[in-house]
């Protein structure tokens, strides 16, 4: 550490410089890393960034000689200090770190004397896109071929191997059925119920939403009919936190509805199964005990032992999910009264996944854009306005796990919305089958690529398809990705 350096610290001063400087170096080394995928390394864009790194990189020197960035589990490292991102450059943070990740790189250190042509070949080297079974060995090979000396890289340590984030979602997306399913269980019993654990989980729900919300968005594809009630509600859960987002709500109140809505159906726990599950229409007798649900839900939920440790709208949501906006539904209340907001999020969620789901006495299951377009039929008098605006736009024109006809003939599943109003229409697809019908396993694309030849879109959706009159499952394209 230099003299300075020592005097900042003595001071208490020394955190904010040095992160600040390791953070504008870091984003500098973001930028080139991202224009080196796209330019040769001669190229005038390339020249003025590598000048800009190296200047970054001077003045991070004069403060400390020795320039060392590692990676510890979910965080970055320079030297002995912990780099704590913004908001605004979180996502500089979130690539660098999956990027080190997947070439398992676990420290790049870099001497005072490197030269910037050194330092451009380097990352030249460290962006190419890496097929090799060990990645690792092969950008060392490359840095030697090339006699670099003054970048050189350590390999991550086993330890801080961790899952990918498509695996992690899934495991946190079964975890949370198994945890609802011990509730139930625990609850038919009126056992205690580890209610910290489930916040725990919502809170990790809440957390890779923000990460990576579309292939959130594309679990609630997931329906497992033997246990429909506990899917559902982890879908549904899933669904209103992310529209819960998009409604301008705070981080504490998105768990808090996370919650209520994983426990609006509880109370199916004392419907019998066979009501729950009888193939045909219920008789009048059935239905008034299947409408007891959101009652008997509320009074399992206050007769929790963790009762105080449960936020209070979680019993208004299981008592009014199914109140209508023109406040008819069930169950029926004598006084007219206002419904709760987290009762209103979670009845759209609540309904689409419903619909979108196959039942033994449901004639017709809903397409997932058809769902929005049914319920879009009735706004105003079943669903609150703003709120199933809301919940239209995240979802899209071709929600995520829409099965599209291309005009290439191809089929394509979404995998993800453009969220530009103009481009509504045009979400990524992955090709899943080629313009012959054959079933592939294809790439995805953007469907707002135009074609440089004749400056049109490459591909256009056509229409929508039901995956089930085509014997295809959504929700394992999803699963798969979790597997790769
Ligand atoms: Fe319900
Ligand atoms: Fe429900």
């Amino acid at each position: 550490m230099t003299e300075e350096a020592k005097k900042q610290t003595e001071s208490g001063e020394s955190s904010l410089p040095i992160q600040k400087l390791a953070i504008n170096f870091l984003i500098r080394f973001y930028i080139v890393f991202k224009v080196l995928k796209l330019y040769a390394e001669n190229n005038e864009l390339i020249e003025e960034q590598t000048g800009i790194l190296m200047e970054e990189l001077n003045r991070l020197k004069e403060i400390e000689p020795e320039i060392k960035f590692r990676i510890k589990q979910e965080s970055i490292f320079f030297n002995q200090q912990r780099l704590k991102f913004s908001l605004a450059n979180y996502h500089i943070f979130k690539f660098l770190l999956e990027e080190f990740r997947k070439r398992e790189i676990g420290e790049i250190d870099l001497s005072p004397d490197i030269t910037r042509q050194e330092l451009t070949r380097a990352l030249a080297i460290l962006c190419q896109k890496r097929t090799e079974p060990e990645p690792f060995e092969a950008i060392q090979a490359e840095l030697k071929e090339h006699q670099i000396t003054g970048f050189s890289l350590e390999k991550m340590q086993a330890s801080e191997w961790r899952l990918s984030p498509e695996k992690s979602s899934a495991r946190l997306y079964f975890l949370s059925i198994l945890h609802l399913r011990e509730i139930s269980e625990r609850g038919k019993e009126n056992e205690k119920i580890r209610l910290n654990t489930t916040r725990r989980l919502i809170q990790s729900i809440f957390n890779h939403l923000i990460d990576n919300e579309s292939f959130l968005l594309g679990l609630t594809n997931i329906k497992n009919h033997d246990e429909y009630t506990l899917n559902h509600s982890v879908n549904v859960s899933l669904l209103a936190i992310a529209l819960g987002k998009r409604l301008g709500l705070s981080r504490v109140e998105l768990v808090d509805l996370g919650l209520a809505a994983f426990f609006h159906d509880l109370g199916k726990i004392e419907t019998p199964l066979e009501i729950l599950n009888k193939p045909g229409q219920l008789t009048e007798e059935e239905r008034k005990i299947m409408e007891l649900h959101p009652h008997q839900g509320a009074e399992k939920l206050v007769q929790l032992k963790e009762f105080k440790r449960l936020p209070i709208s979680a019993i208004h949501v299981a008592m009014e999910h199914h109140i209508k906006e023109d406040l008819s539904g069930y169950p029926h209340f004598k006084i007219k009264q206002d419904v709760n907001l987290y009762s209103r999020i979670v009845k759209v969620c609540d309904f689409f996944d419903a619909i979108t789901t196959k039942r033994v006495y449901r004639k017709k299951v809903f397409t997932r854009a058809e769902a929005l377009s049914l319920m879009l039929e009735q706004i105003g008098t079943e669903f609150n306005p703003v709120i199933l605006k809301a919940f239209v736009q995240m979802m899209g024109a071709f929600p995520i796990g829409s099965v599209v006809l291309l005009n290439t003939g191809e089929v394509g599943l979404v995998t993800a919305v453009n969220q530009e109003l103009k481009f509504l229409l045009r979400p990524k697809v992955k090709i899943i089958a080629d313009g012959a019908g054959n079933k592939v396993d294809g790439e995805i694309i953007d469907l707002t690529e135009i074609d440089p030849e004749n400056k049109k879109y490459k591909r256009t959706i056509v229409k929508e398809i039901n995956p089930d009159d085509y014997g295809l499952n959504v929700a394992d394209y999803f699963l798969a990705q979790a597997e790769t």
